[in-house]
């Protein structure tokens, strides 16, 4: 596994792989991996010839305030969990690569971004898109893996590749889950033992609501009010939004007469953590 830490040696090695016609493709990460990452690089494997890893805690992403500093971060162990995957090359470049000094061009998606996340965490997505356009002028990929845990991320580089003209296949990787649902995350390490456990709260209100429209169900008001009453069980829990928005462009819906998003955002202890789930009539 190569591991490269500066843009240009990136560069050069994705034009390389490009000029022997191998497939690239790449998943981009933050790093503190976990078997949901794995999950991603796998996918990615599977499609490509050559696997690219990012490395990059991006700070445009994080407002000020959010847990950009204490952000977990362990490239030791990122480096095993790479290797036992059979990834080609890791891309872990420095904050002064990524953003030279003098920096000023952003990449702002406009709709997708405005409810949800964007409206809870203003100059989230912009950093985002930034970032990851970034990433793909200097890997090169063919191909990304995005976990749709990330719903609204997802939606928004997809509208941002389509948008732009970018020519990289975006695949969406479904919700990798621990065995009692809890969605895998990187700020899952910031649970206590009893926060963890009301954690699981978020995947159970969205089990519960899929129950709801099973039995019929299709008022988006009832289905996010039983959601919520699932999250308000938890004495540490405080939630951040729970909405049920069409799927694909995240508008309002108030019946759920085509598929939805479920989304959930919500702070257990320290924690904020995301959940959704994909709704059918
Ligand atoms: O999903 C993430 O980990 C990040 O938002 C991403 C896509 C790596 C961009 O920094």
């Amino acid at each position: 596994m190569r591991v490269i830490d500066t843009v240009a040696e990136m560069q050069q090695q994705a034009n390389q792989w490009r000029r022997e016609g191998l497939v690239i493709g790449f998943v981009p990460t933050m790093g503190y991996l976990h078997q949901g990452h794995l999950e991603l690089m796998r996918c990615a494997k599977s499609k490509s010839d050559r696997v690219v890893v990012s490395i990059f805690v991006n700070p445009t992403q994080f407002a000020p305030g959010e847990d950009f500093e204490r952000y977990p971060r362990d490239l030791e162990r990122d480096m095993e969990l790479l290797r036992s995957v059979g990834v080609d090359a890791v891309f872990a470049p420095a904050v002064a690569d990524m953003y030279p000094e003098g920096y000023q061009t952003y990449v702002e998606v406009e709709e997708v971004t405005r409810p949800l996340c964007g409206a809870k965490r203003p100059g989230h997505f912009r950093g985002v898109t930034t970032v990851v356009a970034k990433l793909f002028h200097i890997v090169k990929p063919h191909l990304a893996v995005f976990g749709e845990k990330d719903y609204q991320q997802l939606l928004t580089i997809r509208r941002m590749v389509r948008d732009l003209a970018m020519d990289v296949d975006i695949i969406g990787h479904p919700i990798v889950r621990e065995p009692d649902g809890l969605a895998m995350s990187s700020r899952n390490v910031y649970l206590s033992e009893g926060e963890r456990h009301e954690a699981l709260l978020l995947s159970q209100a969205l089990a519960e609501a899929s129950r709801l429209v099973d039995a019929g169900e299709r008022t988006a008001a009832a289905l996010v009010s039983a959601a919520q009453r699932v999250l308000e069980r938890g004495s540490r829990v405080r939630i951040d939004y729970a909405e049920l928005r069409d799927a694909e462009t995240l508008q309002e819906m108030d019946t759920l007469d085509r598929p939805g998003v479920l989304a959930l955002a919500a702070y257990v202890g320290k924690a904020r953590l995301i959940d959704n789930a994909v709704l059918r009539p």
